[in-house]
């Protein structure tokens, strides 16, 4: 559930009439609601009350705006990040460094250093090299790493190719059958507490059969590490439970029924669970407010040329992913159109031939389920600004993140003398 509803007939994020947010802070604008952040972080938190130790860690790759992960971390929630940006910012957020979580398979001999020098909680490792050289930093630094072994556990997550993470051609982990012995490796290292593993076997995941299967296979790994002598109380289960992204079509399990599943299978574990959610958590508790520009006649439908493009929402182009779009006044005739952006390739196209509500330029509209993958992945192609982020909480609402105009990109650009 979210709190993008309309009232009389104009849509609204909680309180605030959308057509408000677009005449102070110009369009095209991603728009948070802070009262779905939250309610999606406790609906996942309660989703897996039976699970007595755990950890939820937001994978802030999701969505890293500061506002978002201050709202998120007075949720309890602490940081799964993949680089040092993302380290700072957990940091800066008011996330405790022992809640953060350090993912990511091209981590810097840098970026190891400043994870140790900030303290965080767990370093989850690649490979065997990043193992060794977290090993090696931390006992120049006179310190033990935290950290668990990532393993691949070579099954199809059935979802988008690209963002898929767990098949053994995927570059993620290791084996999990060359698990036992790299880990054995590791673990005789001085400078590393290597206390248990790591998973994820990918995003948007509808079906938690693949993940039970892999979660299965991390616990078979467990026995035989412990069989082995080592000490295991840690386990990260990654994130990826996939949510809606188009009103009327079958739902993915809940949080709850993923709660379900995740206590069934690790029952006799005993250790502590962590677990990374991004999409769960951001996806529906944002939307990109766009107007208008045209109505451009087209061979099969018309093309209605919105401002926003594949630059402030790259999904529809990388993955085919489909984005709800809905007019910000409901008139409650439809057309049938494509919905594309100003960018000078035809993969800037949201929608080809889709129903939707009548708009004409000048019209506001919305593209839902965009708080995850949304700004983040923005870019500035064919010099557009980048796309601003707004947070709303009840009547009131506030910039998060400023639009960057081209000219402050430019400024940052440099003809050196030798062209002159
Ligand atoms: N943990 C790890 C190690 C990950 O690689 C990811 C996502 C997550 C957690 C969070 O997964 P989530 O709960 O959000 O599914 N840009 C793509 C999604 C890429 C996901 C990358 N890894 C998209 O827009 O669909």
């Amino acid at each position: 559930m979210d709190h993008f509803t309309y009232r009389n007939g104009v849509l609204h994020a909680e309180d605030v009439p959308l057509p408000a947010i677009a005449q102070a802070v110009g369009t095209p604008v991603y728009i948070y609601s802070r009262a779905t952040f939250e309610r999606h972080a406790r609906v996942f938190r309660d989703g897996l009350a039976a699970i007595p130790n755990k950890h939820i860690a937001f994978a802030i790759k999701s969505n890293p705006n500061l506002a978002v992960l201050n709202v998120l971390s007075r949720e309890g929630y602490g940081a799964d990040v993949v680089s040092g940006g993302e380290m700072a910012r957990a940091l800066a957020a008011g996330v405790p460094a022992k809640d953060i979580v350090f993912s990511g398979v091209g981590k810097t001999r840098a970026e190891l250093a400043q994870g140790l020098k900030e303290g965080i909680g767990q370093f989850n490792i690649e490979h065997e090299p990043e193992g060794v050289a977290l090993a090696e930093t931390a006992h120049a630094m006179g310190l033990t790493a935290p950290a668990t072994l990532r393993v691949n556990p070579d099954v199809d997550a059935g979802t988008h190719a690209k963002i898929s993470t767990g098949k053994k051609e995927n570059k993620f982990g290791v084996g999990i059958d060359s698990a036992p012995e790299i880990f054995g490796r590791l673990a005789a290292l001085p400078g590393l507490n290597l206390r248990g593993v790591a998973v994820h076997i990918g995003s948007q995941l509808f079906d938690l059969a693949p993940m039970a299967a892999a979660f299965e296979r991390v616990g078979a790994l467990v026995q035989t590490l412990r069989d082995a002598g080592h000490y295991i109380t840690h386990v990260d289960l990654g994130g990826g439970l996939g949510i809606p992204y188009k009103a009327g079509e079958a739902l993915p399990p809940s949080p709850a029924d993923y709660g379900d599943m995740v206590a069934r299978v690790t029952r006799d574990w005993n250790v502590h669970l962590t677990f990374e959610p991004g999409r769960v958590i951001a996806g529906n508790a944002g939307v990109l407010l766009t107007e208008v520009l045209w109505v451009k006649p087209g061979a099969a439908a018309p093309f209605v040329v919105v401002d926003a493009a594949m630059n402030d929402l790259a999904r529809p182009a990388m993955y085919d992913a489909w984005h709800d779009f809905q007019p910000v006044i409901e008139t409650g005739e439809r057309m049938t159109a494509s919905l594309v952006g100003p960018v000078c390739e035809s993969g800037d196209t949201f929608a080809i031939g889709r129903d939707i509500g009548v708009v004409g330029p000048g019209d506001l509209a919305v593209f839902r389920t965009a708080g995850a993958y949304g700004a983040t992945m923005a870019s500035t192609y064919n010099s557009r600004a980048l796309v601003p982020e707004v947070m709303v909480d009840g009547d009131r609402f506030a910039v998060v993140a400023d639009r960057i105009p081209a000219g402050t990109i430019m400024a940052a650009e440099r003809v050196p003398d030798w062209l002159r």
